[in-house]
């Protein structure tokens, strides 16, 4: 044969191969047609075990796909902070993987104290990049339950106390994570606020504090940030249990929200076939099954929408287009996700995730106290400092919980600040003992704290300065799940110690590492307090960025520190607002949370909500409207000059709340409805523009089941904290 008949030959065959696997290339596996077509397509290929086999675990943290197809397993990690270590196939037992050790982010507390949502997205495209890389397909995060008291346990995983502040943080998170192929799992919804007797705590609040507080983030997460999970939680609400609940899933989240992904219930969050089928449960995670006892294998076939589910439908008592609308969400989160051909691969502990890491930590610190300018402090102004305290050289990315990471590095504080000050010039002493950590359970230190306190004391008394690192930690009754803190104050007889301290030196700062506000009895015998949250692997060189002044401080707080608990909305009612009685707990302060309520009882607070301080001064102009009269659905245009007034380069979140003069129903005094942080040098003045519109100062109406826009007055003010109110200016709402 001539040689071009050979090439002639050779085309022809491969031509006929590849035509041949055109035609049998199914519709779900063509990314070029219509994602909604793949859906159908892979759905109507299916048989009903196969569906059924998509909306319950196969193991601890995975689903399965279906195999026959090509279809593959979900794969999920928490979340939110790092991506968790691998863990066994049937129970939580770490799987000693090599290459699991990942980059700790700094807690979503810290991140909502940078005001900052270009950081935001930050953080979700690095925690994306690194779940991508270990092939996850459902990041179980970011939290998003509203700070309603400083005692819940999990306060550091979520946003602070704000509904404005976390939706508006919230959307870009999921919307970096998500442009990785990975989906968010935003949790837990709803009305899990705190810890005590999480599983079965019946939750009552009104329409209003549900639709005007506690809900907000999540739509926001929903229709802004197009998040493709979310998980139910624990608790219950009306009576029924959140991860199938009637309400919150099939008539919020799905028909006003309109929401497409998947409902992924908590772990053991599940009670009841019947009810998983029929209230929008999409998977089931983490059952104990009925079949095996509790801790055994998990006997996966026997969860509540495994075989109950099937037998269900087989016997027709379930419709089977309730197994297929299951199915076809999971099937669209898939295709999302590890079938989507635009997905990029991650990466995994870099320097820039360390970098973003480190840049979150140092705008999310909040400089809450600084007399006399003790800080920031220079490299060579004293000889020795003193650094006491527990949380100095303690990990606090180990426990807490299921946000509990595996990481590749942690900089502890002590580590930082010899790294800059100098090896000769610090000496560390521990001054209380903490405790090992141990899930669910409080141990105690064997250590005596006695000495550790004079040892403390005289470590304290030659220095010219002391760095306390102290606060709470990740233990059973601190900033941990499983359980709320047991009290307000510091604990481990920390108040004791900084008094003490106080009494042999005047030149105290003290570092707080926590998830949460705490009584500060202390306050007026320390010079500087820094609020430093739990920070992460960058945890200690982002403290000493603000120490040494390397960076200006400009975090806010996400939520008001009270002085005493009971001036907190939620304890001031007793335990049946918190943690509830027999079984049932009434959010008495009603839409009153956080500010609302130290604003509109006239509490002063310790530290406000929105308030922080920084190395420089700012100066605020007039805040100026665009008109003074607006319709409904308009846009105000707002604007202000913010000026540097001192030497250095620092940055201002300039906040807008906003007030109803004659509302018809009970509104809080005010409420945050628009922020910009400003970066300016020193001398440097900007206009800062920000926008409100009209329907978002409506109250909703629980009488009729919508959100109302009343003609009125309303007064905007001009902010730098919830207390600290610039200047004003009224506008009116007209029809
Ligand atoms: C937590 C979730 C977590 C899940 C998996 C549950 O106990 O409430 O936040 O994602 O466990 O670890």
């Amino acid at each position: 044969m001539k040689h071009t008949h050979l090439i002639l030959l050779a085309f022809c065959s491969l031509f006929t191969t590849l035509s041949a696997q055109q035609k049998t290339t199914p519709v779900y596996s063509d990314v070029n047609i219509p994602l909604e077509q793949r859906v159908e397509d892979a759905l109507s290929r299916m048989t009903l075990e196969e569906k059924v086999g998509l909306c319950h675990a196969q193991s601890k943290f995975s689903s399965a796909g279906v195999p026959r197809l090509g279809i593959p397993d979900v794969w999920m990690s928490d979340g939110p902070h790092g991506v968790r270590e691998e863990i066994v196939w049937d129970d939580w037992t770490p799987a000693a993987w090599g290459n699991d050790s990942c980059t700790a982010f700094p807690a979503l507390t810290c991140l909502a104290a940078t005001f900052n949502p270009i950081l935001s997205r930050e953080y979700g495209v690095a925690v994306g990049e690194e779940a991508r890389f270990r092939n996850k397909t459902m990041l179980l995060g970011p939290g998003l339950n509203i700070y309603r008291t400083p005692m819940n346990g999990r306060n550091f995983e979520y946003m602070g106390e704000d509904p404005w502040l976390s939706s508006i943080m919230v959307v870009p998170y999921i919307q970096g994570l998500q442009s990785n192929g990975v989906s968010a799992c935003v949790k837990h919804f709803a009305l899990n606020n705190q810890e005590t007797n999480r599983d079965n705590i019946d939750v009552e609040v009104s329409d209003r504090a549900l639709y005007e507080i506690y809900l907000p983030a999540f739509k926001a997460a929903v229709q802004k940030g197009k998040a493709w999970g979310i998980m139910g939680s624990y608790n219950q609400y009306n009576g029924q249990h959140c991860c199938h609940n009637e309400w919150l899933i099939n008539r919020i989240l799905k028909k006003e929200w309109g929401f497409d992904g998947v409902v992924v219930s908590d772990w053991g969050g599940t009670h009841d076939t019947k009810q998983a089928a029929l209230n929008g449960l999409d998977i089931e995670m983490g059952s104990y099954s009925n079949a095996m006892p509790r801790g055994k294998n998990n006997s996966y076939a026997f969860y509540y929408l495994a075989n109950p589910f099937l037998d269900l439908i087989k016997k027709g008592e379930i419709p089977q287009s309730l197994v297929d609308e299951k199915a076809r969400r999971v099937l669209r989160l898939i295709f999302r996700t590890t079938m989507s051909p635009n997905r990029p691969f991650g990466r995994f502990v870099c320097p820039d995730h360390s970098q973003v890491a480190r840049k979150i930590g140092g705008e999310g610190i909040v400089l809450l106290k600084n007399q006399q300018s003790l800080l920031p402090i220079q490299k060579n102004t004293y000889k020795t400092i003193a650094v006491i305290g527990d949380n100095a050289t303690r990990s606090l990315t180990k426990a807490g919980g299921s946000s509990e990471l595996k990481v590749k590095y942690e900089v502890s504080p002590l580590q930082a600040i010899k790294a800059l000050y100098g090896n000769n010039k610090v000496v560390y002493s521990q001054g209380y003992a903490a405790g090992a950590f141990q899930y669910g359970r409080t141990t105690r230190s064997t250590a005596n704290n006695d000495s550790l306190l004079n040892a403390a004391v005289e470590t304290a008394r030659t220095a010219d300065v002391v760095v306390y690192v102290g606060g709470l930690n990740k233990n059973n009754g601190q900033d941990c799940e499983g359980g709320d803190r047991t009290s307000y104050g510091l604990p481990f007889g920390q108040e004791k110690l900084l008094e003490e301290l106080a009494k042999v030196n005047p030149n105290i700062v003290v570092v707080l590492l926590s998830g949460n506000a705490v009584a500060m009895p202390w306050l007026d015998n320390v010079k500087a307090v820094v609020q430093a949250w739990y920070i992460g692997s960058e945890a200690g060189n982002a403290i000493v960025d603000v120490l040494s002044g390397a960076v200006n401080p400009s975090g806010k707080l996400p939520f008001t520190f009270p002085k005493r608990l009971e001036d907190n909305g939620a304890m001031s009612f007793g335990v049946s607002s918190f943690p509830g009685e027999k079984g049932k707990e009434t959010y008495k302060e009603d839409i009153l949370v956080g500010y609302r309520w130290h604003d509109t009882k006239q509490i002063a607070p310790q530290f406000s909500f929105g308030f922080g301080l920084s190395y420089t001064t700012f100066e605020l102009g007039k805040l100026r409207a665009s008109a003074s009269q607006f319709k409904a659905g308009k846009t105000i245009k707002l604007s202000v000059t913010v000026k540097n007034t001192g030497k250095v380069y620092g940055a201002e979140v300039v906040q807008i709340y906003a007030s109803q003069q004659h509302p018809s129903v009970m509104r809080p005094v005010k409420e945050l409805k628009a922020f910009q942080k400003v970066f300016l040098n020193a001398g440097e003045m900007k206009t800062v523009s920000l926008e409100v519109n009209t329907n978002d100062l409506a109250f909703f109406d629980d009488t009729k089941h919508a959100w109302k826009l009343e003609p009125d007055t309303y007064t905007l003010h001009c902010a730098t904290s919830a207390t600290d109110i610039k200047s004003k200016v009224d506008i009116k709402i007209v029809n």
